[in-house]
């Protein structure tokens, strides 16, 4: 790959030209295979294909050739791909389960969305449109993104869907994957300033209540999510087979998986066991995607995250952990200590601009506890504590070139609420994003920024008073990239 000073060092990114949304997420005969929108001949949106790469360990990334490539007027816009063991398409072998990707045929003439299939035989090496294409098509130009999977309780395949304009998911059914019958529809509700994009829907247990499970629907909004711009939101609710029934909205109304303002179109990977729920987003905005600084490529996906759910205060949320394998021991471990007015820079040389910061701060008497990320003469990425607000804030006005962001809100927020006193951040740091998991998970931001490439510089801070940090453990992070 050509030598980049934005290239991150553990976040898949193309290996040239641009990418959207994670598509046709799948694990399959051990590996995990990630499709995306890719335009496969520049750096802008266009000519759209799916991208592929596949990996062992979710962390190592081999670049493949393009999946499903564009075919005359037709591109091959956002989807997902499903196993057919049972052959019930018909596109399987004996023997070889076929791979089947279900995405929306976006007509460039026409501007028709309708939902095609394509199919591989050779672990998705190559690639067959499906004949009968298009198999579900409504003469809609604002119809797409297909999430299939398997419904064991009624032994068929459901597909969720966006009527994007509308903001209306719709679900279907089908048993070979080639018919589909509709049978209802969810929306408009919750955030609905944006186009809804993008739909999951997956069942997963609730922690601490034994035999008690939810079903989650993610949708992502291309408007009006708290950062500003893009954004993936969710419900917690029932699922019977043909409606999805979500709980009643609690006080803080629309729910979001990240409060940053890079994490769109997150969708889950599929084939995997009932529990295990993994879930990747395009860690970008659509309000400014197309003007990142980063040269030969642009975009890139979000840490894979580990998806569970628990009850918060009395209601079930979602909660998130980083999949990141392969970590060596801490570079540097302390706590707890003291941290009283001002800024403290940590005293571990060469700190580098891939770490994983675990840091346990205690606010006591301060107004504001936290860190300074990728600290350099002039520049630093704040993430801090602010118990005046009971908020989780990530600021990066001076985190480095914004000049992608400039008309957009540099700061960003979450509520959250200290656990016996303390707050747990850990801290995803690369080339040019930080990813914020706090609390237990219940509380994510993750953001993209550009700093120079020498400012790898780590500190704890306190302001209005003193706090302690009861514990830090900062990690260097390797390189995927060959
Ligand atoms: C979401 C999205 C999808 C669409 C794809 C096109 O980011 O707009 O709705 O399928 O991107 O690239």
């Amino acid at each position: 790959m050509p030598d980049n000073p934005y290239r991150p060092g553990y976040h898949f990114t193309p290996a040239q030209g641009w990418m959207n949304d994670p598509n046709g997420l799948v694990w399959h005969e051990g590996e995990y295979h990630l499709f995306f929108q890719h335009n496969p001949e520049g750096t802008d949106w266009g000519n759209m294909s799916w991208g592929h790469a596949v990996s062992r360990d979710l962390r190592d990334w081999e670049h493949l050739p393009v999946a499903i490539p564009v075919a005359g007027t037709e591109q091959a816009f956002s989807g997902s791909v499903v196993v057919d063991h049972d052959n019930s398409s018909g596109l399987g072998e004996p023997g070889r389960p076929a791979m089947v990707a279900l995405y929306t045929s976006c007509d460039v003439e026409t501007g028709i969305q309708s939902q095609s299939l394509a199919s591989s035989l050779d672990r998705g090496r190559t690639w067959s449109r499906y004949p009968g294409n298009p198999v579900l098509d409504l003469g809609s130009k604002e119809f797409r993104d297909p999430k299939v999977f398997w419904y064991a309780a009624a032994g068929c395949w459901i597909m969720v869907v966006a009527m994007a304009e509308d903001r209306v998911i719709q679900f279907y059914r089908s048993d070979d994957l080639l018919a589909w019958r509709h049978l209802s529809d969810f929306g408009p509700a919750g955030s609905v300033d944006g186009v809804w994009e993008c739909p999951d829907l997956f069942e997963l247990p609730v922690a601490g209540e034994p035999g008690r499970t939810r079903w989650v629907l993610l949708i992502s909004v291309q408007t009006g999510a708290p950062a500003g711009g893009s954004g993936t939101q969710y419900f917690i609710g029932d699922f019977d087979g043909t409606t999805f029934t979500a709980d009643p909205p609690g006080v803080e109304g629309a729910l979001w998986v990240d409060h940053g303002a890079d994490h769109y179109a997150a969708v889950s990977f599929s084939g995997m066991p009932d529990e295990e729920r993994i879930v990747i987003g395009w860690a970008s905005n659509w309000v400014y995607a197309h003007d990142l600084p980063t040269g030969d490529f642009r975009g890139s996906a979000s840490i894979p995250r580990r998806y569970t759910l628990a009850l918060v205060d009395g209601r079930v949320r979602l909660r998130q952990q980083p999949v990141l394998e392969k970590l060596p021991a801490p570079a540097y471990v302390a706590g707890p200590f003291a941290v009283v007015e001002g800024e403290h820079p940590l005293p571990v040389a060469g700190h580098g601009t891939r770490l994983r910061v675990v840091a346990v701060v205690e606010p006591e008497s301060s107004d504001r506890i936290g860190l300074h990320l990728r600290v350099g003469a002039q520049e630093r990425t704040v993430v801090v504590y602010e118990a005046g607000s009971s908020e989780l804030v990530v600021d990066r006005t001076r985190s480095g070139d914004v000049g992608f962001s400039e008309a957009f809100p540099a700061v960003h927020r979450a509520p959250i609420e200290p656990a016996d006193g303390v707050v747990r951040l850990e801290v995803l740091v690369d080339t040019t994003s930080i990813e914020v998991f706090a609390g237990e998970g219940e509380v994510v931001l993750s953001d993209q920024i550009f700093p120079s490439a020498d400012s790898t510089g780590l500190a704890v801070f306190a302001e209005g008073g003193a706090g302690t940090v009861r514990s830090i453990e900062v990690t260097r992070v390797g390189t995927n990239q060959s």
